[in-house]
């Protein structure tokens, strides 16, 4: 069943050009394909279909009959004999209106619209569904006027014209050879916003947004973040638009957030459409990054796209590491790293532990879509942020534009990714390469040692990495370690390596290559303090044994913001998880009055970065926590952070108040870093403030939801209510909150998530009438992810109550949903999947509980896969 990355052969036939057309009615669609067909020599030709009613096929004109000719299965359709040049041409009939897995053309909310990555469009029509078969498309689209006015697809429209019986046609030719993932159509009854970008050769693009009549107000930032993005990509990577055109559409039912078919991008509408009213700030960020995302995949996927799947995190990590810096030039590139790594280190680090840890390239899959992963995305991003970092950004700048100019137009391999880096810097990554096809977090142990007589400072270094399913046995990895040393003022000390006098930096980025590795530095009086791992500059998990009076003073000192930030957060796990001990062995608990000391000082200091100031203030969270203590007892590790958070708001209320009313001000809102920070602050002071028992702020909150002119605040309130021991006022807030936007899908998605994330739910019972709500929708993926993602991925309290009904109720979910969405179906798997590092009792049971999916019949391949694998013990 699985397939494997060492099979790989190139195809037989290519498809040189391929005509279709759509003919669109209520009850069916009908597609009518015309493939130009080229090999080097005659033979059998194997076309992937999914779900398809053939009606023809036709061979260079003739009718082909099915047993002589053709055979037909659930899975191909085989030619037995085809010339080496031909037309194959075959039609098939589809039901969109019933397509609830959204993979190929669906139709949602009263418009057709595709997803054909990865493998979606071998459910439109046979075809050689592979990304190195790249082909030139001619596509028409016949559908009823007055229901369909707005019918898209790739490309430049060549021809529109009025048909018989209320009927249309639009014809679209798209000038790009593209794989078929890459293919889209949409059909529906849209607005849209224009306007202008002129590229930096001069050419003029027309930019539109399309959207549901209602939403026609909630597309300005998503425009706005596109011209950014477009620039953005001119100045720093040198990459300009192709097209004369630019389409984003928005679709409520979208099982990702948004894919970047070419000039005719598909969004999930939570990631194109903001207002005050309707988004959060984090909303707007996360939209600016999607709309960066997808339009510089124009480049990074579309005009160098991959040979095989194998290959995703080629387009995907690079892509996702160009987003990660355009969000860091747009806001603040401290808070942006910071949150990207609390990510990585939350869900990454645990996938790179857990039974599905694979590579950034995999070297075997069941179904593709199960691996569009942290992984993939995330530390693929961090592989190639470690190439810049190596080559620096002159160099790093020099070898893309020569991977894009040697590979434009050509489906390639990681391998060329990282050729065309060396090629063009002249450094060796031969090493290097073992971060693709090695799978697992690396963990360095540093110790040290210093002698006054000589002055010498020594690092030793020690690089392991745990087994994982693809090899018990790794090669050490090349991880550049970005090193400062503190003297005992807290300034940055030169390193200087004794042996040659090398470096003289203030940070030195150090090669670690060996199992055990010595670094010796000289010239210090004293011994330095180490800040390791600078701007995170590799994903490894990094241990010292750091005192906490050595974290107190990094977190007051290090020049490194990064480091500072993870200085108190070191600090903060280590106190949490002492504490968690302590709850165990029933033992009193007491925080350390270094930590509120700290907090105290942070917050009557005058910050002018707010958002850093967050950051600093905030715990590390339940999940990261969990990650630390393996295996872990999470309602320990709850009670115990529980504890510090309320033993903060307790001694330290009077501060959080007066920094919660230095940050709140009357000013309208505007989405702006400034902004965001101010009221990610205030945000945070709330919820503090909402835990403490030495005052009722109720009345702050309700005043704030009531008051405010956006939602990131009033959402701020309403959560910190919803937290609260103040039920009833938070009910009457949520159900007035509830009543006044029920007919804002993605506000009442914020809403639905805040109750399933809620502390104070009824559990299981609850979470359960959140699913019986008029609101809940078990067909849309983002409610799907509000209630029960939130519920079993973040509301860890709950979902890992004792008895285990929060895993019996997710396995029941997982089933139910896999006959509707498998791709759905299967990501909700993914809290089930780390039962073993689960203490005792509940982990057994999260085993029991994948034990009876896997038991259920007819399971899809994407499920079946996370749950026979996760069972695997390691
Ligand atoms: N390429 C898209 C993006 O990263 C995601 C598509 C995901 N598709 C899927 N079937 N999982 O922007
Ligand atoms: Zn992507």
């Amino acid at each position: 069943k699985a397939i494997y990355l060492k099979d790989y052969e190139a195809p037989k036939f290519t498809v040189l050009h391929t005509a279709l057309t759509f003919l669109i009615e209520e009850e069916a669609t009908e597609v009518h394909s015309l493939l130009s067909i080229q090999g080097e020599a005659a033979g059998e030709l194997k076309l992937n279909g999914q779900a398809l009613e053939l009606v023809s096929v036709e061979l260079d004109g003739g009718a082909l009959s099915e047993g002589s000719d053709f055979s037909v299965d659930d899975d191909f359709l085989v030619i037995h004999q085809i010339p080496a040049h031909c037309k194959v041409a075959i039609k098939t009939r589809i039901k969109p209106q019933e397509n609830t897995a959204l993979e190929g053309l669906y139709k949602s909310a009263g418009m057709y619209c595709t997803q054909c990555e990865a493998e979606g469009f071998r459910r439109i029509t046979y075809f050689l569904d592979r990304p190195d078969v790249m082909s030139i498309y001619d596509v028409t689209i016949i559908a009823d006027k007055s229901k369909y006015p707005v019918l898209l697809s790739n490309g430049n429209l060549v021809e529109s014209k009025e048909l018989e019986g209320g009927k249309h046609l639009a014809h679209w030719h798209d000038p790009h050879k593209k794989p078929c993932y890459l293919f889209a159509l949409v059909a529906g009854d849209l607005r849209h916003i224009e306007d202008r970008f002129t590229t930096m050769s001069g050419t003029d693009v027309t930019l539109r947004i399309y959207v549901e009549p209602q939403n026609i107000d909630k597309c300005d930032f998503a425009m706005d973040a596109l011209k950014r993005s477009m620039k953005w990509d001119e100045e720093r990577y040198g990459r300009e638009y192709d097209l004369d055109i630019f389409n984003i559409v928005a679709v409520d039912d979208f099982n990702m957030g948004a894919m970047e078919n070419k000039s005719l991008n598909i969004f999930n509408s939570s990631c194109v459409l903001a207002n005050s009213a309707t988004a959060t700030d984090n909303a707007y960020s996360r939209i600016e990054a999607i709309v960066a995302h997808e339009y510089f995949h124009n480049w990074s996927g579309n005009r160098v796209t991959c040979r095989d799947w194998f290959q995703l995190s080629l387009k995907e990590g690079f892509t996702v590491f160009r987003d990660s810096q355009f969000s860091s030039d747009m806001s603040s590139p401290v808070v942006k790293r910071i949150d990207d790594v609390n990510l990585l280190r939350t869900a990454q680090f645990a996938e790179d532990a857990g039974p599905m840890a694979h590579p950034i390239r995999p070297a075997s899959f069941i179904e593709i879509s199960n691996f569009y992963t942290l992984t993939i995305y995330e530390k693929g991003a961090e592989v190639v942020r470690m190439i810049h970092n190596l080559l620096g950004e002159d160099k790093f700048r020099e070898g893309s534009d020569l991977y894009f100019q040697r590979h434009d137009g050509q489906a390639v391999t990681t391998e060329e990714f990282v050729k065309a880096m060396e090629d063009a810097s002249g450094i060796d990554l031969t090493q290097f390469r073992n971060w693709y096809h090695q799978a697992g977090t690396p963990e360095l142990s540093v110790t040290d040692q210093f002698d006054e007589t000589t002055g010498d400072y020594k690092l030793f270094i020690k690089q392991t990495c745990r087994p994982t399913p693809e090899s018990d046995k790794k090669e050490p990895f090349h991880i550049p370690m970005a090193l400062g040393l503190l003297d005992e003022e807290g300034n940055d000390a030169q390193i200087t390596l004794k042996s040659d006098g090398k470096f003289n930096q203030k940070t030195q980025v150090l090669s670690i290559t060996e199992p055990e590795q010595e670094f010796i530095f000289s010239g210090f009086s004293a011994k330095p303090t180490p800040s390791l791992l600078r701007d995170f500059s590799a994903p490894v998990k990094l241990h010292y044994p750091y005192t906490r009076e050595q974290l107190l003073f990094l977190l007051a000192h290090d020049s490194d913001g990064f480091n500072r930030w993870d200085a108190g957060q070191t600090l903060a796990t280590d106190i949490v998880l002492e504490l968690s001990e302590q709850v165990q062995a029933g033992e009193p608990l007491e925080v350390d009055d270094r930590l509120i000391e700290t907090f105290e000082k942070l917050l009557k200091e005058d910050s002018s970065d707010k958002a850093m100031l967050c950051k600093m203030l905030s715990l590390p969270s339940l999940a990261f926590l969990i990650e630390q203590s393996v295996p872990a007892n999470v309602h320990a590790i709850y009670t115990a952070r529980t504890f510090v958070r309320q033993t903060l708001a307790n001694q330290l209320h009077e501060a959080f108040l007066s920094c919660y009313q230095q940050n709140h001000d009357d000013e309208p809102y505007n989405y702006s870093a400034e902004g965001t920070g101010k009221r990610s602050l205030k945000s945070l002071c709330l919820h503090y403030l909402l835990e403490s028992d030495q005052g009722d702020y109720s009345q702050l909150a309700i005043s704030q939801y009531q008051n405010s002119d956006n939602l990131t605040d009033q959402h701020a309130a309403l959560s910190a209510l919803a937290n609260s021991r103040f039920q009833v006022q938070a009910k009457a807030c949520l159900d007035e909150f509830y009543e006044k936007w029920q007919h804002e899908p993605l506000v009442v998605n914020l809403w639905l998530s805040m109750l399933a994330g809620s502390d104070r739910i009824d559990g299981v019972e609850g979470v359960e009438e959140l699913i019986a709500h008029p609101a809940f929708d078990i067909k849309n993926p983002n409610k799907v992810r509000s209630v029960i993602g939130v519920f079993a991925g973040q509301n860890l309290r709950h979902f890992h109550t004792q008895t285990g009904a929060g895993y019996e109720w997710l396995a029941d979910k997982i089933i139910l949903l896999d006959r509707l969405n498998p791709q759905i179906a299967a990501r909700l798997v993914g809290p089930l999947t780390k039962w073993q590092r689960i203490v005792g009792e509940g982990g057994q049971k999260m085993r029991n509980t994948l034990a009876r999916i896997e038991s259920t019949e007819n399971l899809s391949k994407d499920v079946y896969e996370v749950v026979s694998k996760s069972l695997v013990e390691s």
